[in-house]
């Protein structure tokens, strides 16, 4: 917090670092590299890739530093919504392999000192999940319907779905089901794909299952979990028509998302993970804003982090940026909370591409060939290792998506054919979907698969130019993403700054200029070079041609001398 040439306008967080120091609480100040298993590495050669592919390569995530995976799902599935359609929560799917394949992969991260955290998702089963079977089964007003969200239709013969809620992917929310006498009967709502029939929380019976599953993984080993759709789970009471009834609007308020008996069953949960040693943590993927709320997730009694996606909403623009890292850590902060900061995911856009958007592109629904504005590559690409550079300079944790720190785009040409994202069926090819930012990863430039396994199968197809963007070439490039990546999560480490505190230095204009444990960050978000202060560069998100000038869409940490 030094430094002679320098005014501090203020200091905005410290909760955060006092906890740190005073507790072994890693997650606070983690930095967890999401893995897609699907797309990860592929041992078995099918074209997909499974947990063995996983355990054969975790030391590429030591290399760059990571404290921690979360893998998303493996379990048993009929791979509807790429595994987040679960047929049995206690078992690995072929596909990925087996239990024993996942118990040696914990053990061989844990010998790495890599954490291990699991997806779990709770809103939904798969509609083959022997649960849904005996609800289907037992009939009207049995026990096992009472599991899911069963209702009679409106209309005269209950022709229409009970309310006007609208599916995520597209089309309606309800689905109607033939009873035992062939007629067609009561409706099931899916706030996803129809093979994905929500639970019904408000039943003891659910309730239990899950405290089952919870202990199953933690007995395993996991270090914790990704909840799925975490603001999903409670519904209003009565299932009331929703006035605005398009669901993919996840930021507001409605009466299937962000209702308040959420709280209650993370309460639970976060009782019996404090039972188990180890520190073991949950992480909400919950669509909530304004940030006060999402906070709500995160007080002491329910889970340790949620997913700071306002942070990853907002554009770049250096005066949104201050302002919504400003609203984390005061939101964050107020209930003793890190602040979980993420720029990409298998949901979105990867940042790579996303970042060269216009500000107000609508980008959601995901990108193809035919959206309009597609940004310039390198543009893109350049802000998007300078967006790293600053919130990996941020207290708090961060999570990575696997192949951000290739600085892999989107793939956009993807054959309509190839495509396999539920959203792209369900709204009959209007919706390109997610399939873009999940592309197999490309490791090995001259490798069949690029690497990614040695039989050239691949369940989406690679863009040839990822050749160029392998992990072997980076690695040798000492200008490479990669090596940027590698670099910066190392001295966030040395300096701590995860568990540090944020003074700003400028609070207005196209620079963004703050501190963190005495490293300045510096980004320029404007449309010319500026002048650098006295000191020495420690990390900059481009090569610098001139030493003392940091040009536009670029960003560096500087010591102060
Ligand atoms: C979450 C997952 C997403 C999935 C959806 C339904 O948002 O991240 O991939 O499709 O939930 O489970």
């Amino acid at each position: 917090m030094k430094g002679k040439h320098v005014t501090m306008t203020s200091i905005e967080h410290a909760p955060n670092a006092a906890r740190a120091t005073a507790t072994a609480e890693w997650w606070r100040t983690a930095v967890i590299y999401q893995i897609y298993p699907r797309s990860f590495a592929d041992a078995n050669g099918d074209g997909v890739g499974d947990l063995r592919g996983i355990t054969g390569r975790l030391d590429a995530i030591a290399e760059l530093g990571a404290d921690a995976v979360w893998l998303s799902p493996f379990y048993t599935s009929p791979q509807n919504d790429a595994g987040y359609d679960v047929a049995d929560y206690c078992d690995v799917d072929p596909l990925f392999g087996t239990l024993a394949d996942f118990d040696e992969l914990v053990e061989a991260a844990h010998a790495l000192g890599i954490r291990v955290i699991v997806d779990l998702v709770p809103n939904h089963s798969s509609s083959e999940h022997r649960w849904f079977r005996e609800a289907l089964a037992a009939g009207p007003g049995s026990a096992e319907r009472s599991r899911y969200i069963f209702r009679d239709g409106r209309g005269e013969a209950g022709e229409l779905p009970p309310n006007n809620w609208q599916s995520t992917f597209d089309g309606r929310a309800w689905t109607r089901v033939a009873e035992a006498d062939g007629q067609p009967g009561q409706w099931y709502l899916h706030l996803f794909d129809s093979s994905q029939p929500d639970f019904d929380w408000s039943n003891r019976w659910v309730q239990e299952r899950f405290l089952e599953i919870l202990r199953f993984w933690l007995d395993r080993g996991v270090d914790g979990f990704r909840v799925d759709v975490a603001h999903g789970l409670d519904k209003e009471h009565g299932l009331p028509d929703y006035d605005q009834p398009d669901l993919t609007d996840f930021f507001r308020p409605s009466p299937h998302w962000a209702q308040p008996g959420v709280h209650a069953i993370y309460r639970e949960w976060r009782a019996l993970l404090d039972d188990y040693a180890g520190d073991r943590v949950l992480c909400a993927e919950a669509w909530v804003s304004p940030l006060t709320s999402l906070s709500d997730w995160v007080r002491p009694d329910e889970m340790h982090q949620a997913f700071n996606f306002v942070y990853l909403a907002t554009s770049w623009d250096a005066e949104e940026l201050r302002r919504v890292i400003r609203d984390s850590l005061a939101a964050f902060g107020a209930v003793g909370a890190p602040s979980t900061w993420v720029l990409s995911n298998h949901d979105v856009v990867r940042h790579a591409t996303r970042l060269g958007f216009a500000a107000d592109a609508e980008l959601f629904h995901g990108i193809g060939p035919s959206t309009p504005g597609l940004p310039d590559p390198a543009t893109a690409l350049r802000r998007a290792r300078a967006a790293t550079a600053l919130m990996l300079a941020l207290p708090g944790s961060a999570y990575l998506y696997q192949g951000e720190e290739l600085g892999l785009p989107e793939a956009l040409d993807i054959p309509d054919a190839d495509r396999q994202d539920p959203a792209w069926r369900r709204s009959a090819g209007e919706r390109y979907g997610r399939d873009g930012c999940r592309v197999p990863l490309p490791w090995e430039a001259d490798g069949t698969a690029i690497g990614f396994n040695d039989t050239g199968l691949s369940w989406l197809p690679q863009p040839e130019q990822w050749r160029t963007l392998a992990r072997d070439r980076q690695r040798l490039d000492p200008a490479s993403t990669l090596r940027f990546y590698e670099r910066a999560l190392r001295l966030r480490r040395e300096h701590a700054l995860g568990a540090g505190a944020i003074a700003w230095e400028r609070t207005s204009g196209d620079v963004m200029d703050l501190r963190n444990q005495g490293i300045r960050v510096i980004v320029n978000l404007g449309d010319h070079a500026i002048a650098l202060p006295a000191g020495t560069v420690v990390l900059s998100s481009v090569p610098l041609d001139d030493p003392a000038r940091l040009p536009v869409d670029a960003a560096v940490w500087m010591r102060e001398e």
